[in-house]
This record gives C-alpha cells, sequence and structure tokens, in this order.
C-alpha cells in the first residue's frame, strides 16, 4: 500500500519505519521538511513531503501530531486528498496543563472526543482510532511474554477498520474491535491510564491486552 504519514515526531518516525519494514511505500508529511534531513539519511526508503503531498500520496494516511493541531493539520492536507480514505488517527487530545499526580489533563470532554470532533469536520474521511494507547517505542512488533498486546479501535466505517484491524496484525497487534466513532471517547483516555504507569513508576513499556473468557 502507499501509506502517508502527517507528523514528523517520535510516533510519526516510528510508524514508517514499521511501514517501510512491512513493505509499504511510505511518505511522512511535515510543515518543515528540514527538520527530517538527518532522519531520512537512516530511512532512505520513506519520502519526504508536505503536509498536502503526503495526504495525496497516501492511499491510506495516518495521523500522528500534536493533538490540538490535528483539526489544522487535516485542513492543511486538503479535504478532497483525504476524501473516501482511510485515517487512522494515533492523536491524543493532551492538554498544554501539566498532569495531576500523573494524570495527564485533555482538553475535550467524555461526551466529546477528538475523533468525533475530526469526523464531524471531515465526515467523507473514514477516521480509525488506532496506535494512540501504547508508547511509540512499542507500536511495531513488540515483544512480550504474555503474546500479542490488544490494539484497541474504532470508526463508523467497517471497511476502513477491516484494513487497520490487517496492519495491526502485519504489526504485531491483536484488534479489539470497539465499535462507531463515539467508542473513541472511551479509547482516547487509555492513553491517561497508559501514561500514569509511567508518571508514577517510570514504567514505559506496557500495554494493554484484552481478556475473553
Ligand atoms: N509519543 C508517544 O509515545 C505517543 C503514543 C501514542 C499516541 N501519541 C499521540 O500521537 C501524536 C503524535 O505524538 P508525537 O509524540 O509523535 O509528537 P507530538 O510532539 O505530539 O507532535 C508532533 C507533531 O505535531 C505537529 N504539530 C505540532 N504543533 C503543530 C501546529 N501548531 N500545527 C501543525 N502541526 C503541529 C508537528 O508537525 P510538523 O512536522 O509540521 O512540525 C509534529 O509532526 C500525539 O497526538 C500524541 O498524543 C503519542
Amino acid at each position: 500500500m502507499k501509506v502517508g504519514v502527517l507528523g514528523s515526531g517520535s510516533v510519526a518516525q516510528t510508524l514508517v519505519a514499521g511501514f517501510v519494514k512491512h513493505g509499504h511505500q511510505t511518505m511522512i508529511g511535515t510543515r518543515d521538511k528540514a527538520k527530517l534531513t538527518d532522519w531520512l539519511k537512516t530511512n532512505p526508503t520513506a519520502q519526504v513531503g508536505s503536509v498536502s503531498d503526503t495526504a495525496a500520496f497516501g492511499e491510506v494516511v495516518v495521523l500522528a501530531v500534536k493533538g490540538s493541531a490535528a483539526a489544522d493539520v487535516l485542513r492543511a492536507a486538503g479535504t478532497a486528498n483525504l476524501a473516501g480514505k482511510l485515517v487512522m488517527d494515533a492523536c491524543n487530545p493532551i492538554a498544554d496543563a501539566p498532569p495531576v499526580n500523573g494524570v495527564l489533563k485533555f482538553f475535550t470532554t467524555l461526551d466529546n472526543s477528538l475523533m468525533e470532533q475530526l469526523q464531524r469536520e471531515f465526515p467523507t474521511t473514514h477516521f480509525v482510532k488506532a496506535f494512540n494507547s501504547v508508547g511509540a517505542g512499542r507500536m511495531v512488533n513488540p515483544e512480550f511474554k504474555a503474546g500479542r498486546p490488544t490494539m484497541f479501535i474504532c470508526g463508523n466505517d467497517d471497511g476502513a477498520k477491516a484494513i487497520t484491524a490487517q496492519i495491526l496484525e502485519q504489526f504485531g497487534w491483536e484488534t479489539a474491535d470497539m465499535g462507531k466513532v463515539e467508542a473513541a471517547r472511551a479509547i482516547e483516555p487509555l492513553c491517561m491510564l497508559w501514561c500514569t504507569l509511567g508518571f508514577t513508576k517510570n514504567e514505559w513499556t506496557h500495554a494493554f491486552k484484552l481478556l475473553h473468557q
């Protein structure tokens, strides 16, 4: 597949490396290509483009930017470049205020998640929440003694979720489909739970697993 990854931070860089590893053609999209000059030397098969070039390039798009900038980045990507496409949304709506006893603050409410806001503004795009509930260092083929960890996903389009599940399978995850876009109200705060262990116990290498009877 041709995958366009919007963002240039640790999540974007990690996922691009994962897509390249699994044989996908990949472009990383940033407002400032110069900041990726050194990174490109160690990732020569990835392409670097503008945000709109990257959205146009991708048959599948990944959104991996600061949560408060997500809507602006999608506007810069262009509605037409995103129409009808799967956008895997790794973003968390983390507020600028500091955590309280290790608990992050969000700028969203429990009735209005970030992905719902994005889905409302870009109704022709098929958003699927994915990769938001684990640290970047464990996103691609993580190894745990207990086996494959669980990635919680949600979104309105079943076809887009099926492609996401295929990608997650390649990336070493089992997928738990939690339903429509509103389930992002529950999946986004998993980031708070995940980070709490980091802030309070300096443990940053864990992942969630859903156990069924
Ligand atoms: N770090 C993790 O382990 C982790 C794990 C799971 C989920 N997440 C979530 O994944 C997303 C990316 O995280 P990250 O740690 O890789 O990077 P980040 O520092 O949260 O975001 C960096 C990216 O955001 C873009 N950005 C920042 N401010 C912007 C603005 N005002 N307008 C447009 N773009 C802006 C930058 O784009 P330019 O390149 O154009 O400057 C850069 O690519 C976040 O939403 C985060 O909460 C992070």
